[in-house]
């Protein structure tokens, strides 16, 4: 094989391999719909809606549980943001552009991303920076006065 044929090929095995890289999250995300209907529906809990003033923009955990698996329970980082009191948004806490956990900002009231400067309005919209969609949101729901989302609402890398 030459040498120029040699090099052409590795460049354009290289160029493909990034190019799956990047493109990779994308894709998870554009079929996860389609994958949430199979996944169904698992509830967890976040606290009592009581600790959520109305108002405010407050970071919570979700405890996983190891269903049956010999795993350590895991924890997930959430916004929960009560907009008034019969309504609540629950955002997930990665950013959509490539996954980064976001920082809310009382001061500024956003989302900021410190990967690569994306900026998320209180509503979880995208306002700038590389994000080209709005910030996922949990179905939630109270009962028993505890707020609860389903971690299967999301796409799995969100
Ligand atoms: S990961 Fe958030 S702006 Fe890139």
């Amino acid at each position: 094989m030459e040498r120029r044929t040699l090099l052409t090929k590795l460049v354009h095995g290289g160029s493909a391999l990034v190019g799956l890289v990047i493109g990779l999250p994308a894709l998870i995300a554009g079929i996860s719909p389609a994958l949430q209907g199979r996944r169904g529906e698992r509830w967890r809990p976040l606290g009592k809606l009581e600790q959520f003033p109305v108002g405010q923009t407050q970071a919570a955990i979700i405890e996983h549980e190891s269903e049956g698996e010999p795993r350590p329970l895991s924890r997930q980082g959430v916004y929960v943001w009560r907009p008034t009191a019969d309504e609540v948004v629950v955002f997930s806490r990665s950013c959509t552009d490539l996954g980064c956990p976001i920082i809310w900002d009382s001061g500024s009231q956003c989302f900021y991303c410190p990967c690569h400067g994306g900026i998320f309005a209180r509503d979880g919209s995208r306002m700038a920076g590389p994000p080209d969609r709005e910030l996922f949101r949990y179905a939630n729901r109270v009962r028993d006065g505890v707020l609860e989302v389903d971690v299967f609402s999301v796409p799995p890398m969100a």
